[in-house]
């Protein structure tokens, strides 16, 4: 009789349920059915001992070639589960390395930041002091002593926001409206800082700073930027004025192919006064005058509210719009978006 196919039907069906058993615990339960106490293998090998010698040997050696395949299946299928446990076990306690750090966001500077920095480099190499000074202004800074007239329209209520708050005088504070109060406040400090001297050194200095009026469309921002320039000194002239004007516009710019426009203007702080208008010899705005400044040399009256006698003591005012010198260098087109705080636009000038 052939016993050899049922003993080879008992290894496969070992093979599958070796490989059914999908943890250790499962595995050795399966082992259990075939090479434990009441294993099938083992059931086969004690039937053995009824069997004549003869048939006890071959019969026996089958059974055990049948028990090493088996054992040999289960040997494998323990390695298999455990490379598959300790791969799971990787995998959980896997490191991406791959994953992008976390970075710090990296901020950058404010394009019109930007620009009040060129533009105190630039006069900062001529020799300006910068100086710095409050939003909230009295009255007589940001109107009397620049010879405003009592009934001038800057003051009326369309251009200016109040503060509710009076200063000594009994007048309302006001957001400054210009930066040219910084005029009278620093060149009386330096007045007072010199005064008893023979001789005064210069006034020169440029202050930017944040400035209010009550408007708002494309080009006008509520909030926007001015930055003043101011030149006292005994024979400070016009032509000095062009010079230095025009080296700044020059250097700001970048290119030497850039002309400048005195026109004759009115503010009551200066007489003569002029707009500064500037042209581009090449590039998307060649040819058109833009205005970039006022300017003008110092009324007599101004430098009287300086501390300073008129007699001797002359020079030039400027005033100009970090804002609009920044949408001209980029060519920006609308004042508002510098503003708004969109970082789509704003991360463009990191
Ligand atoms: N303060 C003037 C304005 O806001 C600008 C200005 C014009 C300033 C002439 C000056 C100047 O110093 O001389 O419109």
């Amino acid at each position: 009789m052939n016993d050899l196919a049922p003993l080879a039907e008992l290894v496969d069906s070992a093979r599958a349920e070796f490989a059914a058993a999908d943890t250790p615990a499962a595995l050795e339960n399966a082992k259990a059915r075939y090479l434990g106490k009441a294993g099938r293998i083992t059931e086969l090998l004690k039937a053995l001992g009824a069997l004549p010698i003869e048939e006890k040997k071959s019969r026996g050696a089958q059974i055990n070639v049948a028990k090493q395949q088996i054992e040999t299946l289960l040997n494998a299928r323990r390695e298999a589960l455990a490379q598959a446990e300790l791969q799971a076990q990787l995998r959980a306690e896997a490191l991406d390395v791959t994953l992008p750090g976390r970075q710090r966001g990296t901020g950058g500077l404010h394009p019109v930041s930007r620009t009040i920095e060129r533009i105190e480099a630039i006069f900062g190499s001529m020799g300006f002091d910068v100086a710095d000074g409050p939003e909230i202004e009295t009255d007589w800074f940001n109107f009397t002593a620049l010879n405003s007239p009592e009934n001038h329209p800057a003051r009326s209520m369309q251009d200016t926001f109040y503060v509710d708050l009076k200063d000594a005088e009994g007048r309302w504070l006001n957001l400054r409206t210009h930066t040219s109060p910084m005029q009278v406040r620093y060149a009386r400090a330096h007045a007072k800082k010199h005064a008893g001297a023979a001789t005064m050194p210069e006034i020169r200095v440029i202050a930017p700073g944040r400035t209010y009026r009550v408007d708002s469309d494309a080009t006008h921002s509520p909030m926007f930027h001015q930055c003043e320039g101011l030149w006292i000194g005994e024979d400070v002239s016009f032509k000095d004025l062009k010079v230095v004007f025009t080296d700044f516009c020059r250097a700001f710019f970048e290119t030497d192919e850039l002309e400048l426009r005195f026109r004759p203007s009115f503010f009551p702080f200066t007489e003569p006064s002029a707009e500064i208008d500037i042209a581009f010899a090449s590039g998307p705005l060649k040819g058109k005058w833009l205005e970039v400044a006022g300017s003008g040399q110092v009324h007599p009256n101004v430098v009287r509210n300086f501390g300073l006698d008129p007699e001797r003591h002359i020079g030039f005012a400027f005033g100009m719009g970090p804002d609009r010198l920044t949408m001209l260098r980029y060519g920006v087109n609308d004042l508002r978006l510098f503003f708004e705080g969109d970082l789509r636009f704003l991360s463009q000038f990191k």
